[in-house]
Protein backbone atom coordinates (compact mmCIF):
# COMPACT_ATOMS: atom_id res chain seq x y z
CA UNK A 1 0.00 0.00 0.00
CA UNK A 2 1.23 3.23 -0.86
CA UNK A 3 1.59 6.14 1.21
CA UNK A 4 2.03 10.03 1.08
CA UNK A 5 5.54 11.09 1.70
CA UNK A 6 6.21 13.27 5.13
CA UNK A 7 8.54 15.96 4.07
CA UNK A 8 11.69 15.96 5.65
CA UNK A 9 13.00 18.98 7.71
CA UNK A 10 10.22 21.02 6.05
CA UNK A 11 10.49 23.57 8.63
CA UNK A 12 14.23 24.55 8.03
CA UNK A 13 14.00 24.25 4.47
CA UNK A 14 11.25 26.10 4.28
CA UNK A 15 12.70 29.20 6.48
CA UNK A 16 16.19 28.67 4.56
CA UNK A 17 14.32 29.71 1.44
CA UNK A 18 12.09 31.71 2.23
CA UNK A 19 14.59 33.87 4.19
CA UNK A 20 16.01 35.37 0.78
CA UNK A 21 12.07 37.16 0.66
CA UNK A 22 12.65 36.34 -3.65
CA UNK A 23 9.32 35.72 -5.58
CA UNK A 24 10.52 32.83 -7.40
CA UNK A 25 11.66 29.37 -6.22
CA UNK A 26 12.68 25.83 -7.63
CA UNK A 27 11.65 22.58 -6.17
CA UNK A 28 13.63 20.43 -7.88
CA UNK A 29 12.42 16.87 -6.69
CA UNK A 30 8.90 18.34 -5.69
CA UNK A 31 7.71 14.55 -5.32
CA UNK A 32 4.26 14.20 -3.83
CA UNK A 33 4.59 18.23 -2.95
CA UNK A 34 5.06 18.50 1.01
CA UNK A 35 7.73 20.75 0.65
CA UNK A 36 6.12 22.89 -2.03
CA UNK A 37 3.17 22.90 -0.32
CA UNK A 38 4.11 24.46 2.99
CA UNK A 39 6.35 26.59 0.64
CA UNK A 40 3.54 28.15 -0.70
CA UNK A 41 1.18 27.89 1.89
CA UNK A 42 3.77 30.10 3.91
CA UNK A 43 4.41 32.30 1.22
CA UNK A 44 2.55 35.77 -0.34
CA UNK A 45 0.05 35.58 -3.60
CA UNK A 46 3.28 37.07 -5.21
CA UNK A 47 5.65 34.21 -4.47
CA UNK A 48 5.96 30.94 -7.38
CA UNK A 49 6.98 27.42 -7.04
CA UNK A 50 8.40 25.77 -9.95
CA UNK A 51 8.79 21.90 -9.30
CA UNK A 52 10.59 19.70 -11.24
CA UNK A 53 10.43 15.94 -11.04
CA UNK A 54 11.47 12.65 -12.86
CA UNK A 55 8.88 10.68 -11.54
CA UNK A 56 5.04 10.64 -13.62
CA UNK A 57 3.37 8.75 -10.88
CA UNK A 58 4.46 11.45 -7.87
CA UNK A 59 4.47 14.69 -10.24
CA UNK A 60 0.32 13.66 -10.44
CA UNK A 61 -0.18 13.40 -6.77
CA UNK A 62 1.83 16.92 -6.10
CA UNK A 63 -0.48 18.30 -8.80
CA UNK A 64 -3.85 17.52 -7.90
CA UNK A 65 -2.53 18.52 -4.57
CA UNK A 66 -1.61 21.97 -5.37
CA UNK A 67 -4.22 22.31 -8.09
CA UNK A 68 -5.33 24.97 -5.65
CA UNK A 69 -2.54 26.89 -5.73
CA UNK A 70 -2.86 27.93 -9.32
CA UNK A 71 -0.64 29.78 -11.76
CA UNK A 72 1.98 29.92 -8.48
CA UNK A 73 2.76 26.69 -8.97
CA UNK A 74 4.41 25.30 -12.70
CA UNK A 75 5.01 21.52 -12.88
CA UNK A 76 8.17 20.12 -15.03
CA UNK A 77 8.81 16.77 -15.53
CA UNK A 78 12.91 15.59 -16.03
CA UNK A 79 15.50 15.72 -14.07
CA UNK A 80 17.10 18.24 -12.11
CA UNK A 81 20.51 17.81 -14.50
CA UNK A 82 18.81 19.53 -16.91
CA UNK A 83 17.18 22.23 -14.72
CA UNK A 84 18.76 25.10 -17.05
CA UNK A 85 17.35 23.79 -20.18
CA UNK A 86 13.91 22.58 -18.71
CA UNK A 87 12.99 25.92 -16.87
CA UNK A 88 14.41 27.98 -20.33
CA UNK A 89 10.85 28.26 -22.00
CA UNK A 90 9.20 29.35 -18.42
CA UNK A 91 11.87 32.83 -18.30
CA UNK A 92 11.39 32.46 -14.65
CA UNK A 93 13.70 35.27 -14.70
CA UNK A 94 15.73 35.80 -11.16
CA UNK A 95 15.44 32.71 -9.21
CA UNK A 96 16.10 33.61 -5.17
CA UNK A 97 15.78 29.56 -4.06
CA UNK A 98 16.63 26.62 -5.10
CA UNK A 99 15.35 23.37 -3.21
CA UNK A 100 17.00 19.18 -3.70
CA UNK A 101 15.58 16.76 -1.29
CA UNK A 102 17.07 13.90 -3.01
CA UNK A 103 16.56 10.07 -3.14
CA UNK A 104 13.29 8.44 -2.81
CA UNK A 105 10.42 9.24 -1.52
CA UNK A 106 7.67 7.08 0.93
CA UNK A 107 5.76 6.86 -1.80
CA UNK A 108 8.12 5.24 -3.97
CA UNK A 109 9.74 2.71 -1.32
CA UNK A 110 6.48 1.87 -0.11
CA UNK A 111 5.21 1.15 -4.01
CA UNK A 112 6.30 -2.59 -4.00
CA UNK A 113 5.85 -2.32 -7.88
CA UNK A 114 8.78 0.23 -8.47
CA UNK A 115 10.65 -2.07 -7.17
CA UNK A 116 12.87 0.14 -4.57
CA UNK A 117 11.85 -1.95 -1.49
CA UNK A 118 13.59 -5.33 -0.71
CA UNK A 119 10.32 -5.74 1.56
CA UNK A 120 7.51 -6.01 -0.38
CA UNK A 121 8.06 -8.09 -3.63
CA UNK A 122 7.65 -6.34 -6.87
CA UNK A 123 10.08 -6.64 -10.11
CA UNK A 124 13.51 -5.50 -9.99
CA UNK A 125 12.95 -2.16 -11.43
CA UNK A 126 13.95 1.44 -9.46
CA UNK A 127 13.94 3.79 -12.27
CA UNK A 128 12.59 7.07 -10.86
CA UNK A 129 11.30 7.85 -14.64
CA UNK A 130 10.34 4.76 -16.04
CA UNK A 131 10.40 5.84 -19.43
CA UNK A 132 14.54 5.19 -19.00
CA UNK A 133 15.61 1.74 -20.40
CA UNK A 134 18.13 0.59 -17.83
CA UNK A 135 16.56 -1.14 -15.14
CA UNK A 136 17.63 -2.89 -12.07
CA UNK A 137 17.42 -6.17 -13.14
CA UNK A 138 19.14 -5.32 -16.61
CA UNK A 139 21.79 -4.11 -14.47
CA UNK A 140 22.17 -7.09 -12.22
CA UNK A 141 21.58 -8.92 -16.10
CA UNK A 142 24.56 -7.36 -18.08
CA UNK A 143 27.41 -6.34 -15.49
CA UNK A 144 30.37 -7.82 -14.74
CA UNK A 145 31.38 -8.98 -11.59
CA UNK A 146 33.64 -6.48 -11.74
CA UNK A 147 31.51 -4.20 -12.32
CA UNK A 148 29.07 -5.63 -9.73
CA UNK A 149 31.94 -5.08 -7.39
CA UNK A 150 32.94 -1.63 -7.85
CA UNK A 151 29.40 0.15 -7.84
CA UNK A 152 28.65 -2.35 -4.70
CA UNK A 153 31.64 -0.82 -2.59
CA UNK A 154 31.58 2.64 -4.23
CA UNK A 155 27.61 2.86 -3.46
CA UNK A 156 26.71 0.58 -1.08
CA UNK A 157 30.05 0.79 0.90
CA UNK A 158 29.27 -3.07 1.68
CA UNK A 159 31.67 -5.11 3.52
CA UNK A 160 30.43 -8.63 1.52
CA UNK A 161 31.09 -7.09 -1.69
CA UNK A 162 33.04 -9.61 -2.91
CA UNK A 163 31.09 -12.66 -2.06
CA UNK A 164 28.37 -11.52 -3.52
CA UNK A 165 29.49 -9.93 -6.81
CA UNK A 166 30.99 -13.16 -7.21
CA UNK A 167 28.01 -15.86 -6.69
CA UNK A 168 25.41 -12.86 -7.87
CA UNK A 169 27.34 -13.62 -11.56
CA UNK A 170 27.09 -17.21 -10.99
CA UNK A 171 23.29 -17.19 -10.11
CA UNK A 172 22.02 -14.81 -12.80
CA UNK A 173 24.15 -16.48 -15.40
CA UNK A 174 21.67 -19.30 -14.73
CA UNK A 175 18.91 -17.75 -14.02
CA UNK A 176 18.14 -13.89 -13.91
CA UNK A 177 16.84 -11.99 -11.09
CA UNK A 178 13.38 -11.12 -11.78
CA UNK A 179 12.01 -9.64 -8.36
CA UNK A 180 13.29 -8.13 -4.95
CA UNK A 181 12.15 -11.06 -3.33
CA UNK A 182 14.39 -13.12 -5.23
CA UNK A 183 17.18 -11.06 -5.12
CA UNK A 184 17.06 -10.27 -1.50
CA UNK A 185 16.38 -14.18 -0.65
CA UNK A 186 19.48 -14.81 -2.34
CA UNK A 187 21.56 -12.23 -0.47
CA UNK A 188 20.22 -13.12 2.66
CA UNK A 189 21.29 -17.27 1.75
CA UNK A 190 25.08 -15.73 1.21
CA UNK A 191 25.87 -13.40 4.32
CA UNK A 192 25.38 -13.89 7.81
CA UNK A 193 22.23 -13.69 9.25
CA UNK A 194 22.77 -10.52 11.61
CA UNK A 195 24.40 -8.44 8.82
CA UNK A 196 21.11 -9.55 6.44
CA UNK A 197 19.38 -6.05 7.19
CA UNK A 198 22.40 -3.66 6.71
CA UNK A 199 23.35 -5.92 3.59
CA UNK A 200 20.40 -5.87 2.13
CA UNK A 201 19.70 -1.59 2.43
CA UNK A 202 23.11 -0.94 1.30
CA UNK A 203 22.86 -3.30 -1.72
CA UNK A 204 19.54 -1.80 -2.62
CA UNK A 205 20.65 1.86 -2.17
CA UNK A 206 23.90 0.61 -4.54
CA UNK A 207 21.59 -0.44 -6.84
CA UNK A 208 19.39 2.73 -7.18
CA UNK A 209 22.11 4.96 -7.18
CA UNK A 210 23.36 3.15 -10.06
CA UNK A 211 20.27 3.29 -12.05
CA UNK A 212 19.69 6.34 -11.78
CA UNK A 213 22.85 7.87 -11.83
CA UNK A 214 22.13 9.63 -9.01
CA UNK A 215 25.86 11.03 -7.87
CA UNK A 216 26.90 12.51 -11.64
CA UNK A 217 23.20 14.21 -11.67
CA UNK A 218 23.45 15.74 -8.33
CA UNK A 219 26.73 17.45 -9.25
CA UNK A 220 25.91 18.63 -12.38
CA UNK A 221 22.19 19.81 -10.72
CA UNK A 222 24.41 21.80 -8.05
CA UNK A 223 26.30 23.54 -10.69
CA UNK A 224 23.94 24.31 -12.92
CA UNK A 225 21.60 25.51 -9.99
CA UNK A 226 23.93 27.83 -8.61
CA UNK A 227 24.25 29.83 -11.90
CA UNK A 228 20.70 30.43 -11.90
CA UNK A 229 20.74 31.51 -8.44
CA UNK A 230 20.07 35.59 -8.16
CA UNK A 231 22.74 37.36 -5.48
CA UNK A 232 21.70 36.01 -2.09
CA UNK A 233 19.82 33.17 -3.46
CA UNK A 234 19.96 30.15 -1.84
CA UNK A 235 20.81 26.59 -2.44
CA UNK A 236 19.04 24.21 0.46
CA UNK A 237 19.87 20.18 -0.18
CA UNK A 238 18.79 17.54 1.98
CA UNK A 239 20.92 14.56 2.04
CA UNK A 240 20.03 10.83 3.00
CA UNK A 241 23.47 9.10 2.80
CA UNK A 242 27.13 10.23 3.13
CA UNK A 243 27.53 10.05 -0.51
CA UNK A 244 25.39 12.84 -1.37
CA UNK A 245 25.50 15.01 1.24
CA UNK A 246 29.79 14.66 0.84
CA UNK A 247 28.89 16.27 -3.34
CA UNK A 248 27.17 18.34 -1.53
CA UNK A 249 29.23 19.79 1.52
CA UNK A 250 32.53 19.70 -0.90
CA UNK A 251 31.06 21.73 -3.35
CA UNK A 252 29.86 24.41 -0.94
CA UNK A 253 33.41 24.30 0.50
CA UNK A 254 34.56 25.12 -2.73
CA UNK A 255 32.32 27.64 -3.62
CA UNK A 256 32.95 29.18 -0.17
CA UNK A 257 37.14 28.90 -0.65
CA UNK A 258 36.36 30.83 -3.68
CA UNK A 259 34.46 33.33 -1.59
CA UNK A 260 31.53 32.95 -4.54
CA UNK A 261 29.39 31.65 -1.43
CA UNK A 262 28.29 31.81 2.12
CA UNK A 263 27.63 28.65 3.99
CA UNK A 264 24.49 29.33 6.23
CA UNK A 265 24.78 26.24 8.32
CA UNK A 266 28.46 24.57 8.24
CA UNK A 267 27.25 21.97 10.82
CA UNK A 268 24.27 21.12 9.01
CA UNK A 269 20.76 20.85 10.41
CA UNK A 270 19.35 17.17 11.88
CA UNK A 271 15.92 16.36 12.29
CA UNK A 272 14.85 16.59 15.74
CA UNK A 273 14.31 13.75 17.93
CA UNK A 274 10.12 14.23 17.81
CA UNK A 275 10.79 14.16 13.95
CA UNK A 276 12.89 10.94 13.58
CA UNK A 277 10.14 9.95 16.13
CA UNK A 278 7.40 10.78 13.98
CA UNK A 279 9.02 9.87 10.59
CA UNK A 280 11.53 7.06 10.42
CA UNK A 281 12.69 8.09 6.56
CA UNK A 282 14.24 11.41 8.36
CA UNK A 283 16.99 9.61 10.49
CA UNK A 284 19.75 9.75 8.37
CA UNK A 285 19.07 13.15 6.88
CA UNK A 286 20.97 16.21 6.90
CA UNK A 287 20.50 19.56 5.98
CA UNK A 288 22.74 22.16 4.12
CA UNK A 289 22.43 25.87 2.83
CA UNK A 290 24.47 28.26 0.85
CA UNK A 291 23.94 31.26 -0.29
CA UNK A 292 25.50 33.06 -3.42
CA UNK A 293 27.22 36.10 -3.04
CA UNK A 294 28.94 36.48 -6.93
CA UNK A 295 28.80 34.45 -9.95
CA UNK A 296 30.24 32.07 -11.26
CA UNK A 297 30.58 30.49 -15.07
CA UNK A 298 29.27 27.13 -15.45
CA UNK A 299 32.99 25.54 -16.36
CA UNK A 300 34.20 27.24 -13.48
CA UNK A 301 31.85 25.59 -11.05
CA UNK A 302 32.26 22.52 -13.08
CA UNK A 303 35.92 22.37 -12.43
CA UNK A 304 35.75 22.89 -8.74
CA UNK A 305 33.19 20.15 -8.21
CA UNK A 306 35.68 17.80 -10.08
CA UNK A 307 38.39 19.16 -8.10
CA UNK A 308 36.99 18.25 -4.50
CA UNK A 309 37.05 14.74 -3.05
CA UNK A 310 35.06 12.01 -2.03
CA UNK A 311 34.99 11.84 2.17
CA UNK A 312 32.83 9.03 3.73
CA UNK A 313 31.82 9.84 7.12
CA UNK A 314 28.16 8.89 7.94
CA UNK A 315 26.34 5.64 6.85
CA UNK A 316 23.97 4.22 4.30
CA UNK A 317 20.14 5.61 4.41
CA UNK A 318 17.31 3.97 5.92
CA UNK A 319 15.34 1.33 3.10
CA UNK A 320 12.65 0.15 5.38
C1 LIG B 1 12.77 12.51 -1.19
S1 LIG B 1 11.76 12.60 -2.60
C2 LIG B 1 11.13 14.25 -2.57
C3 LIG B 1 9.92 14.41 -1.73
C4 LIG B 1 9.32 15.80 -1.75
N1 LIG B 1 10.21 16.80 -1.22
C5 LIG B 1 8.00 15.82 -1.00
O1 LIG B 1 7.91 16.55 -0.01
O2 LIG B 1 7.08 15.11 -1.41
C6 LIG B 1 12.88 12.71 -3.92
C7 LIG B 1 12.21 12.79 -5.26
O3 LIG B 1 13.20 13.16 -6.22
C8 LIG B 1 12.90 12.55 -7.45
N2 LIG B 1 14.15 12.56 -8.22
C9 LIG B 1 15.23 11.79 -8.04
N3 LIG B 1 16.21 12.15 -8.90
C10 LIG B 1 15.72 13.18 -9.62
C11 LIG B 1 16.27 13.98 -10.65
N4 LIG B 1 17.51 13.80 -11.11
N5 LIG B 1 15.50 14.97 -11.17
C12 LIG B 1 14.23 15.18 -10.71
N6 LIG B 1 13.66 14.44 -9.74
C13 LIG B 1 14.40 13.46 -9.19
C14 LIG B 1 12.40 11.19 -7.06
O4 LIG B 1 11.60 10.64 -8.08
C15 LIG B 1 11.60 11.51 -5.79
O5 LIG B 1 10.25 11.71 -6.07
Amino acid sequence: MSTIHIPVLSKEAIEALIETGGKTYIDCTIGTGGHSLELLSQTPENVCVIGIEKDEQSLKIAKDRLMTFGKRIKFLKGGYEEIDRLIKPLDPGPVAGILFDLGMSSFQLDSPERGFSFRGEGPLDMRFDRSQDLTAKELLFTSTQEQLLDLLKKFGEEKWSRRLSRVIVERRDKKPFETTVELSDFIRKNIPRRAAHKTLSRVFQALRITVNNELENLKSGLVKAFNLLEINGRIVVIGYHSLEDTITKNFFRVLKKAEIALVINPRCARPSKAERMKNRRSRSARLRVIKKIRKISDEDARKKIEDSEFEKDWGEEEND
